[in-house]
């Protein structure tokens, strides 16, 4: 159930949904849907002809498809074309989709640490799993001598990690991504938070040489970095034989996706736009991330955060697990996500994770900072 868990228990306790004005979404991962310091503008509307009110094409509309392959060629170097997009309603979808197609004798490989989601639809689709060591003993940084060696593995990673925020870049990213481009190896990097990065935006695709011959999965979406989660449009790049398996899903279950919003992203992805939200996201999160991981350590916090990402991924003090301080938290209309909800192995309170805390700073402005850490203060 993830998130939901703690977002039932929120309105069970306070009668109120948490994002609303008046709460502090500290469990959430939307972004502020505002104009950011320096960030371009966020337009109010778009225009829509009789052309836009029919179906969409099952992959994508080729404005936004092309929008997308340019995006990762001007900034990341990728040699990519439209032919290796596909887009869905959100990240999540691509995902799912990939983990759908993933035939039956491959194993996943993850993190013990990751997405809250992913574990779900593991467990729903059924797939044989193999952890990657990522815990307290080596604060959640783990290497790539830490993943299996076996033949059919599907690495699925998020990068920045959530919840860690730690961030595989340069060297070691392309060592990750030259090893699961050889045969009998696949990966899925998830880069859902690529501009929340300290130093720059970072993605696979600017380490991968020739997509066609990989099993490589890379995703995006507009929620996070280009601030939209409502308009529902996220992408996954791979080579063009993937693309059209994704083409057959999308016909049969999804329908396309809504061409309004793929309207409004294709907007959003001018080049010259895309420089300059890169660097307000970066610039704003960044400060965000350093002011928060001051105020958390003076309260007392271990901290194990990467330099990605928009969450502070932390230790409780005495025991204390995350559920036991979402309920002090509720009663200020304030709740973190409980770190076992991260644990691939769904280990509980008495696994590794019991004692963690994601504190998301994703939807805070920066003058709520005082009193988010008057209120951590006082439930501590
Ligand atoms: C790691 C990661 N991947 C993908 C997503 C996808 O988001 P959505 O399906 O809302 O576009 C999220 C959102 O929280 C995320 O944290």
């Amino acid at each position: 159930m993830g998130v939901y868990e703690t977002l039932f228990r929120f309105a069970e306790v306070s009668h109120k949904y948490m994002g609303d004005p008046g709460t502090h979404p500290w469990a959430q991962g939307f972004p502020l849907t505002t104009q950011l310091p320096g960030g371009p503008p966020l337009p109010d509307s778009i225009a829509i002809t009789a052309a836009d009110r029919m179906y969409p094409k099952a992959d994508g509309q080729p404005p936004l498809r092309e929008a997308i392959a340019d995006y990762y060629r001007h900034f990341h170097g990728a040699k990519i074309t439209a032919d290796n997009v596909a887009v869905f309603a959100g990240g999540r979808p691509g995902i799912f989709a990939i983990l759908l197609f993933l035939l039956e004798d491959w194993q996943v490989a993850i993190e013990e640490t990751e997405y809250t989601p992913y574990w779900d639809i593991l467990k729903l689709l059924r797939r044989p799993t193999v952890l990657i060591p990522s815990n307290p003993q080596n604060r959640f940084r783990p290497t790539l001598a830490d993943h299996p060696t076996a033949k059919q593995t599907l690495l699925v990673k998020s990068n920045p990690c959530n919840p860690t925020g730690v961030t595989v870049k340069a060297a070691d990213l392309q060592r990750m991504v030259d090893h699961y481009s050889q045969p009998g190896r696949a990966a899925l990097f998830d880069e859902a938070y690529e501009f929340f990065c300290d130093g720059g935006a970072v993605s696979a695709l600017r380490h991968v040489s020739d997509i066609e011959r990989t099993d490589l999965f890379i995703s995006g979406a507009a929620t996070k970095g280009l601030q939209v989660p409502g308009m529902r449009v996220g992408w996954i790049v791979a080579a063009k034989r993937h693309i059209e398996l994704f083409r057959n899903y999308s016909s049969l279950g999804m329908g396309g996706i809504s061409r309004a919003s793929q309207l409004y992203v294709t907007q959003l992805l001018q080049r010259e736009r895309v420089a300059q939200a890169q660097q307000a996201v970066a610039a704003f999160y960044s400060s965000q991330r350093k002011r928060y991981a001051d105020g958390l350590q003076k309260l007392g916090l271990e901290l194990f955060t990467g330099d990605g990402g928009f969450y502070h991924w932390l230790k409780l003090p005495k025991g204390l697990t995350g559920d036991a301080f979402n309920e002090r938290l509720m009663q200020h209309d304030a709740a973190i996500l409980p770190g076992r909800l991260c644990d691939m192995a769904r280990r509980g309170d008495a696994g590794p994770m019991g004692q963690m805390a994601r504190f998301s700073f994703g939807p805070l402005l920066a003058s709520s900072y005082d009193n988010d850490l008057a209120i951590l203060a006082k439930c501590l």
